[in-house]
């Protein structure tokens, strides 16, 4: 059976975790591939919100094996604490598998990550200081732990050491910081953290492929978006994984063949939280609208999002980076009672009209938005399911992204609930 990939196409906090939940209800797997707890995903089931780092999004559902890819960098304290946490709520988590391969998040990285972070200054990312770039250059380094070796203490033991006798230099002589203790942290991780993650690792390669190969539906959960991509982003204003559609496999080993529909989650505007270019930001009461009344602020972190119109520049970017076969279209509702609203169609500078992104950084900083016009509606979207309900502007404004974004749009969120959408492609 063929697999599908669930990918931002913004700067992340699209909606990705309430539609790959709404997705999941038709799917056996749902496959976490890069990222780590720097993700916040936020779902709303019958009235009670689930805020999600690091388990994939499909836990709700019994009938869904969640998997937690080799591409995810994994703090597993973080991810116990969220486990105990859904499960004191009723949600079992013991069908979750873990990848032995997957890379675990170390105290040093979290350490290291806030003192990047203050060493920047003025040029700081604004990342979530949750040791993900560490990690993730540790895992590059080839001086990182896996989640496998929390299952073979003297491996763990060494390679901790390994690891240790770099980053305490650095944390000693770069960060003028105390070194860091090897036993105190074995303590940790292998005490209580292997002991309770031990029956969740897993090969799970294997297991992917043993789906597919058995008619299963696997889902792959892509975490952040593809503008904070490594190497697609706005660098060095990213993460330090790969969202995009190319990240899955790596992040999973399932191959493109397996791959036959791409999910674009798409917000009707434009978010963004920490540092880095953004063509459409807002700065003005229109900006102040779309925080307020779409709750913009970090999932994870509280930090209020920069806000902007929706930039089509990204998306016809976004579309080709990731082979987009259909765009679920989040936040509709959030323009409801703006008289008018913009779509940038493409940027300019200096006289020069680009259509598609531009190769160079230094035009997308400077680069001024070319905008379209349309009509606000006034109507209150959250409780409609039929796009023949909608008012004539909301319809016109979901055709025209359509027409411009040149991939079906198929589901349309009206709200965080689960069952507050509708599906464009029911009208036409
Ligand atoms: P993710 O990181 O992509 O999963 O997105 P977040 O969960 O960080 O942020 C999206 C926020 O919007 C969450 O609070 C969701 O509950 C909420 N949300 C998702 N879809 C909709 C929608 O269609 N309308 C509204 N009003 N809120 C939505
Ligand atoms: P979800 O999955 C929005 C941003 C950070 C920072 C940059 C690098 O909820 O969409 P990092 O901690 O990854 O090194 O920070 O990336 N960032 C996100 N922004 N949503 C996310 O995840 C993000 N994860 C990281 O704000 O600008
Ligand atoms: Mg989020």
């Amino acid at each position: 059976m063929p697999a599908t990939v669930v990918v931002g196409t913004q700067w992340g906090d699209e909606g990705k975790g309430k539609f790959t939940d709404l997705v999941a209800a038709e799917m056996d797997v749902v496959v976490r591939y890069q990222g780590g707890h720097n993700a916040g995903h936020t779902l709303v089931v019958s009235g009670e919100t689930f805020k999600i780092q690091l388990v994939p999004s499909g836990v709700l559902y019994e009938h869904i094996t969640p998997v937690i890819g080799n591409g995810v960098v994994v703090d597993p304290r973080v991810l116990i604490a969220e486990m105990d946490g859904l499960e004191a709520r009723g949600v079992d988590c013991s069908s979750m598998r873990l990848s032995g391969n997957a890379h675990l998040i170390m105290p040093y990285h979290t350490e290291l990550d806030a003192l990047h972070e203050r060493h920047l200054g003025k040029a700081k990312l604004g990342t979530t200081k949750r040791g993900i770039g560490p990690a993730y250059a540790d895992k590059s380094m080839r001086i990182g732990l896996r989640v496998q070796d929390l299952l073979d203490p003297p491996i763990f033991r060494a390679k901790l050491e390994a690891a240790l006798s770099h980053t305490n230099k650095v944390l000693a002589k770069v960060f003028n910081r105390l070194p860091m203790n090897a036993e105190d942290i074995a303590r940790e991780y292998l005490g209580g953290c292997a002991e309770r993650l031990a029956p969740h690792v897993t090969d799970t390669v294997t297991l992917l492929h043993e789906a597919l190969e058995s008619g299963q539906q696997v889902l792959m959960e892509g975490a952040q978006g593809t503008f904070l991509d490594l190497d697609h982003g706005t660098y060095p204003f990213v993460t330090s994984s790969n969202p995009v559609v190319g990240g899955a496999c790596t992040g999973t080993g399932v191959g493109p063949r397996h791959i036959d529909r791409v999910i674009g989650i798409t917000k009707a505007y434009v978010t963004r939280v920490g540092s880095g270019p953004f063509v459409t930001e807002l700065f003005d009461e229109v900006g102040d609208h779309l925080v307020e009344v779409g709750g913009e602020f970090g999932t994870n972190t509280g930090r209020r999002r920069r806000t902007g119109w929706f930039d089509m520049v990204m998306m016809r970017q976004a579309v080709r980076l990731n082979s987009i076969t259909e765009v679920a279209l989040t936040k509709l509702d959030v323009l409801d009672g703006l008289e008018r609203l913009k779509v940038c169609v493409a940027y300019e500078l200096d006289g020069e009209r680009f259509e598609h992104m531009p190769y160079h950084q230094s035009v997308i900083h400077k680069a001024v938005p070319v905008y379209t016009e349309l009509e606000g509606w006034s109507t209150d979207l959250s409780g409609v399911t039929r796009s023949s309900q909608l008012p004539a502007a909301a319809a016109d404004y979901i055709a025209f992204l359509e027409e411009g974004i040149g991939v079906p749009i198929r589901l349309v969120g009206v709200g965080p609930g689960r069952s507050q959408y509708l599906d464009w492609q029911e009208a036409a």
